[in-house]
């Protein structure tokens, strides 16, 4: 059976988008939501979007995750954690989840160009910790802004790949490759994804003051 990805909090802007790109790459969606109906909704309009052959349905998120070997999480931090307790026991074993959560101020009502501290170091690391054992874990797509995923056109930045497991690596690696222009460079262990959340803070600083929608980053000097 051809494998399911599933967009928990699909129904915002980047699972929106997230959606988008990978569907138009082939991939099989479930949105996910608090609300079946809301999800179904976002659902069609991306059906809309994209074409009717595009395979894109919605779910609530507890379902959207049970049916689904790949999870990419698309919440605010500020309803991350209880969201992830109350999934606990939906995921299937050997699901592969990547975390795109960037712990940004904006989420607790403070400047969308801060990050906040969170204890564990980063929002992927707090998130890992809610998540059962038999999954897999990666954190990628924090410098992909919704406005740039959200139509057809190739996308100039690279994604940053973080994880402890190297098959998570290299699913959320393979992912990211599907979009246009994306490069994805193995970001190290799990741990640096508190170095690239915070540069999220540092590219929409750069957004408000050069009035674009469009920062990115590209690193040099690399074989490939
Ligand atoms: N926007 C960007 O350009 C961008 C870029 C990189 C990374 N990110 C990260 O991607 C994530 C989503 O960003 P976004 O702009 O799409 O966010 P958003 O619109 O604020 O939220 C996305 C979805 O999350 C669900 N949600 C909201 N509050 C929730 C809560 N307390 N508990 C559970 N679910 C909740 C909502 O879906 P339902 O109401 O349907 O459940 C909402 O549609 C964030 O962590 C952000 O840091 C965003």
């Amino acid at each position: 059976m051809a494998r399911k990805i599933a967009i928990v909090g699909g129904t915002g802007p980047e699972g929106c988008g997230l959606a988008n790109r990978l569907a138009r790459a082939g991939e099989h969606i479930v949105i996910g939501s608090r609300d079946a109906l809301r999800a179904e909704e976002a659902a069609k309009r991306l059906r809309e979007h994209i074409g009717e052959a595009a395979q894109i349905e919605g779910a609530d998120n507890a379902s959207a995750v049970g049916q689904c070997d790949i999870a990419l999480l698309t919440v605010p931090f500020s309803g991350q954690a209880a969201l992830l307790k109350q999934l606990k026991s939906a995921w299937k074993p050997g699901t592969v989840v990547i975390d795109t959560t960037v712990p940004l101020a904006a989420s607790i009502g403070g400047a969308p160009t801060r990050t906040i501290g969170v204890w564990q170091g980063s929002a992927a690391e707090a998130a890992r910790e809610l998540l059962p054992n038999g999954v897999g874990f990666a954190a990628a797509f924090h410098h992909l802004s919704a406005e740039l995923l959200a139509g057809d056109a190739r996308v100039d930045c690279d994604v940053l790949v973080c994880s402890d497991d190297e098959q998570s690596k290299q699913v959320a690696s393979e992912l990211a490759q599907k979009i246009p222009g994306v490069r994805a460079l193995n970001g190290g262990k799990l741990e640096n994804a508190r170095i690239v959340e915070s540069v999220t803070a540092l590219l929409i600083g750069l957004n408000i003051r050069y009035k674009v929608h469009s920062a990115g980053v590209r690193f040099t000097g690399l074989p490939l």
